[in-house]
């Protein structure tokens, strides 16, 4: 595998490989089993594949949650070498921004729904590195999870918005064997973190089997106090909302998801579920 910390050394590397597709990952790092399938995803559909890994500090709206973010560089890159991943962009912070930079994208209700009213500003800085890595890695197609759902529609609408010639595909979420949704944040929480965490995906699968159009509020209500009653959990939001808007959901809704945000111990963690 290829490394490259620099912008001009991997933008004359990709130019040199003209006109094969790029399969693109972009991560945090602390690399698990959903982030190898992303890869594996990219590797199937592409001639190379691009990982990246960046700890982006414009999209953590809490300096602790940054500071304590993982970051297992020596085992990120013998991971992506197991899965054959072709070059690693391992950027430092000041490759990508210049001090004092602005950057404002009008994405529009999106930014403020769901997680965007939990953690003001963050996809204002998704967003941001996204536009940059895309811009250095002009990769043809971007493999983004499901587990960040409200990140691809983010995503999605800036590449619709700035017309960039890239194409999405999103990929299911890994889970523990238990139900967990794998994350890099999973690794502070504690054993019963683990086990009371089991609630999250219970009460998603729960709202998917009982789901019935007309009884969207008294479902939320429901599922809320699942969450609530779970010793431990504290939850942020549970919420049926509409697929491709991510507005709440109704009758009118052709694709439905339900999505959930809560503090497990000292760990926040997200998760959904595709209900139709
Ligand atoms: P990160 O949290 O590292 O996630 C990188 C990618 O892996 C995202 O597309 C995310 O949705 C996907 N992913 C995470 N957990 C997953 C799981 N359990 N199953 C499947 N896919 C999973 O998301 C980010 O980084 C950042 O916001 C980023 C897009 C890199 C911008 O900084």
């Amino acid at each position: 595998m290829k490394i490259f910390s620099t912008r001009s050394e991997i933008q004359q590397y990709l130019a040199s490989l003209n006109g094969k597709t790029v399969g693109f990952v972009p991560t945090l790092g602390a690399l698990h089993r959903g982030h190898i399938s992303l890869i594996e995803q990219a590797k199937a559909g592409n001639d190379v594949v691009v990982c990246s890994i960046f700890v982006n500090p414009t999209q953590f709206t809490d300096p602790k949650d940054l500071e304590n973010y993982p970051r297992p560089i020596a085992t990120d890159i013998s991971k992506l070498e197991a899965a054959e991943c072709d070059i690693l962009f391992h950027p430092p912070v000041s490759e990508i921004y210049d001090d004092n930079e602005h950057w404002h994208l009008n994405i529009g209700p999106l930014e403020f729904l769901l997680e965007g009213e939990f953690r003001p500003g963050h996809y204002q800085g998704v967003t941001q590195v996204v536009y940059k890595l895309l811009d250095i890695v002009k990769p043809t197609r971007l493999y983004l999870g499901q587990k960040d759902y409200q990140q691809f529609m983010v995503i999605s609408r800036m590449v619709e918005l700035l017309k960039i010639p890239v194409q999405l595909v999103m990929c299911p979420i890994e889970r523990e064997p238990g139900g967990l949704a794998m994350s890099s944040r999973n690794i502070h929480l504690t054993a019963d973190d683990r086990q009371h965490s089991l609630i999250l995906s219970k009460t998603l699968n729960w709202l998917k089997a009982n789901f019935d159009v007309n009884k969207i509020f008294q479902l939320e209500q429901d599922a809320m106090a699942m969450l609530q009653s779970e010793p431990g959990v504290e939850p942020e939001y549970i919420e049926i909302a509409d697929g491709k808007t991510l507005l709440p959901a109704d009758e009118s809704s052709t694709s439905i998801i339900a999505l959930t945000a809560a503090r497990v111990g000292k760990t926040r963690l997200i998760d959904n579920v595709v209900i139709r």
